[in-house]
């Protein structure tokens, strides 16, 4: 993580004002500094690693701070509000769910949480499905291992291994980060002593098999990750669950359909369960409803969508002979674009594995919550945001990709799909990220009104709210091409 994007010595800026960016103070704003310096006394260094923006006002794509900055947002609030943020419709159902004066109800029956899960179930493209709710992402997560634990361990009780992929990101609750892979220190983690293990994400830009491009080579991928596990005398009968990223939060493409199907039917044939967690690549992020529906397509998304086929019901496609559809989808962020809302949403003979009482959450489901979650995904279907995610998400795809021939030697790729995008930055004359180009780009474009966040794994996303004007998208992108030039320039 940079440190630069951490100080608070205040840097000058040139004075923008457009129709949706301005910026009138050197970031970060002197009068804000002294309460980041408070905020910075009472939590913990973890919580420092974005830039630093006090927060004011947050409204449909755009955020802005009290002292007259108003920035274009790409981070959607880590890639939380898909229908834009404060939408008058959410705003209103929250106003209504507190006039109604029942703002927590646990696991007893509320007319709110019945609404939402109704909808969900409808949504859902896994037949016979039920859903619980939760409040964080990695709550949801955990409780898909603790279904697919389950599962197995009526099978035999040793069937309680999970498998996941390296470099996905899963959450931060104890299972949540045994699943994940990402970079941060894991040691404490012991993952192969509570079963839970990992194989190679099948990620093109930097194939585990060394390959230089993809080759249909998806299937192959994934077994040849399970024969590493193999070789060191893992039992793959252990396993009880398989979970992943449909759409990996980093690379913002799909995995290839192939991987995918390769690991739906080898889990068919272990009866062990797939998990797809969705929470960030769900909720219309990538033009479609779930992440998903294109895992029928090849992995590197250009715009040919010719080998997809409908599968016969639910938006998932089908692949070959492989009808595909995991077992659970795990949401969140986007399902509520506002208040904590996640969803476990899985075939009803799983979810109903727990006894009653042995699977809920205090706060799962408050009916203000489940408020503005439901008027949340009215939202995006009455206002046609997924749509708008993928067409507004193809130009700018085309845009930044001009990037990769004009600074052939720093942009490695610039890849995704819908509104979930992202650049990869490396070094040049190698393939191995740019971390320091990344940050340092994402820090000059919030000093330009481009509101970013750093990664510290040389790449820079780009995740506005689904509603995002185009005019106002293509702008941003210009702003991070102009931040390019510099950050090369001064390198
Ligand atoms: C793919 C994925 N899973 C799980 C989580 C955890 O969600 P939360 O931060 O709401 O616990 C995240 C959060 O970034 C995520 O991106």
């Amino acid at each position: 993580m940079s440190l630069g994007m951490t100080s608070l010595e205040p840097i000058a800026t040139t004075t923008v004002r457009t129709r949706w960016r301005r910026i009138v103070t050197p970031i970060p704003a002197p009068e804000s500094i002294s309460r980041i310096e408070r905020l910075r006394q009472v939590e913990p260094q973890s919580m420092a690693g974005m830039p630093p923006i006090l927060w004011h006002e947050a409204e449909g794509f755009l955020v802005r701070d009290a002292f007259g900055n108003q920035w274009i947002d790409l981070t959607s609030g880590i890639v939380l509000a898909n229908a834009g943020h404060a939408h008058p419709r959410i705003v209103q159902a929250i106003r209504e769910a507190t006039e109604q004066r029942l703002l927590a109800t646990y696991a007893f029956p509320s007319e709110p949480r019945l609404r939402l899960l109704e909808k969900l179930v409808a949504l859902s493209p896994i037949p016979d499905s039920k859903a619980i709710l939760y409040s964080s992402g990695t709550e949801a997560t955990e409780c898909s291992l603790m279904l697919m634990r389950r599962h197995g361990q009526r099978i035999h009780p040793e069937k309680v291994g999970i498998l996941s992929l390296a470099g996905n990101y899963h959450g931060r609750t104890l299972a949540a980060q045994l699943a994940s892979g990402t970079p941060q220190p894991t040691d404490w983690i012991a993952r192969e002593r509570v079963d839970h293990f990992q194989i190679p994400a099948p990620n093109c830009l930097a194939c585990p098999w060394g390959r230089t491009h993809y080759e249909q080579c998806g299937e192959n991928c994934f077994h040849a990750g399970l024969e590493t596990l193999v070789a060191r005398g893992i039992d793959l009968d252990r396993i009880a669950g398989l979970i992943l990223e449909p759409v990996p939060g980093w690379t913002t493409v799909p995995i290839p359909s192939d991987f995918a199907a390769a690991a739906s039917a080898w889990a068919k044939q272990q009866d062990c369960l797939l998990a797809f967690d969705e929470i960030q690549c769900g909720c219309g992020r990538t033009g479609t409803f779930f992440g998903g529906e294109h895992l029928g397509v090849t992995p590197r998304i250009k715009g040919d969508r010719s080998n997809l086929c409908e599968a016969p019901s639910g938006p998932f496609r089908k692949i070959g002979p492989v009808p595909f559809c995991p077992d659970l989808i795990v949401l969140g962020k986007g399902l509520s674009s506002s208040l904590p809302v996640s969803a476990v949403i899985g075939r009803a003979e799983i979810l109903d594995l727990p006894l009653p009482g042995e699977m809920s959450s205090t706060h799962g489901g408050n009916p203000v919550c489940a408020a503005a979650s439901l008027a949340n995904l009215h939202v995006l279907e009455d206002e046609e945001l997924i749509e708008a995610s993928a067409r507004t998400g193809a130009t700018v795809l085309e845009r930044l990709r001009s990037l990769e021939s004009e600074f052939p030697d720093h942009v490695r790729a610039v890849q995704g799909v819908g509104l979930f995008l992202s650049i990869h930055l490396r070094q040049p004359g190698t393939n191995t990220p740019d971390v320091q180009l990344a940050d340092a780009v994402a820090e000059e474009a919030v000093r330009r009104g481009v509101l970013m966040f750093t990664t510290g794994r040389g790449y820079l996303k780009f995740t506005p709210p689904l509603c995002i004007e185009l005019a106002a998208a293509l702008e941003a992108a210009d702003v991070i091409r102009d931040c390019l030039t510099e950050g090369i320039r001064t390198k």
